[in-house]
């Protein structure tokens, strides 16, 4: 079974991508929003993390969930964090958070994809996103091979996990979110967010939250790029992993 969290689908490209046949994938942002929070392996079955990397640690949303979680039959386990360039202490915090919980994280991994922060600079063009992507698909090619031979390794980090947690909570605000006229009303931001925080009021988006996990859907996926952050975003490119192209 894997567990899976995306804002722009790099995170479930990853997840199904090490899937084998028939295992499970859950999606945390479903799970929370349908109350699931039990769950069974069979005998044997082994147990995935794939999480996107805020700030180098992990989203308060996806520690949240896991600190709720309850699995039993848990063997070998295994977390994979996708990334814009390295994972910094967020497989460290996965570790640690999991540890709390009595379950051992036996194999950790990082894989960068195409980065989606469009909030704080542009983001790749065509060419750069092939490039990555075929990096990224060698990088998983090996992470299967390790995990399907049950392979373990230390989880190193977490010393500047503190301060990774203040840089990503002076990060998650909503306050510079806007919407423009090129906006459709078709109310697509308000459900896909995970964090509930965009309500539909006259046919427009409204940020009623001052605080969300900051995942970039709204802002990446919207199909007009109605959405800005700030000034800075109306010229920058935006960026969806194409396994998320058809929802
Ligand atoms: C608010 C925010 C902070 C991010 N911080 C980091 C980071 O510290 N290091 C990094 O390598 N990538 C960072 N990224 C990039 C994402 O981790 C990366 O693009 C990831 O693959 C996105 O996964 P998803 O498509 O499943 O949402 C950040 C992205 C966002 C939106
Ligand atoms: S997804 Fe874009 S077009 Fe649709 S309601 Fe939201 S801002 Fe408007
Ligand atoms: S408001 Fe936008 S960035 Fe924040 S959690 Fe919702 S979809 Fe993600």
């Amino acid at each position: 079974m894997i567990f899976y969290f995306t804002g722009t689908g790099n995170s479930l490209y990853a997840a199904s991508f090490l899937r084998s046949q028939d295992e499970a994938l859950v999606d945390i942002a479903d799970a929370c929003k349908e109350g699931r929070y039990h769950y069974s392996l069979r005998d044997g079955e082994r147990l995935g993390f794939v999480f996107p990397t805020y700030c180098y640690t992990l989203a308060d949303y996806i520690i949240d969930f896991l600190r709720r979680i309850e699995i039993d039959g848990v063997s070998y386990t295994f977390g994979v964090m996708t990334c814009g360039g390295g994972m910094g202490g967020a497989g460290a915090c996965l570790g640690k958070v999991l540890g709390e919980k009595g379950i051992d994280l036996s194999y950790l991994a990082q894989v960068v994809m195409t980065d989606n922060t469009v909030f704080y600079w542009d983001l790749d063009d065509t060419d750069e996103i092939t490039v990555t992507q075929r990096k990224a698909d060698e990088t998983l090619a090996e992470i299967k091979r390790a995990i399907e031979d049950k392979k373990t390794c230390r989880i190193k980090g977490g010393i500047a996990e503190p301060f990774y947690r203040l840089m990503y909570h002076s990060l998650n605000k909503t306050k510079a979110f806007r919407v423009t006229d090129a906006c459709l009303h078709c109310g697509k931001c308000a459900r896909e967010c995970p964090s509930s925080a965009i309500e539909m009021k006259d046919g427009l988006p409204n940020w009623t939250k001052s605080r969300c996990v900051k995942c970039s859907a709204c802002i990446n996926r919207c199909p007009t790029r109605a959405i800005q952050y700030g000034k800075k975003t109306e010229s920058r490119r935006r960026y969806t992993n194409p396994i998320l192209r058809s929802k």
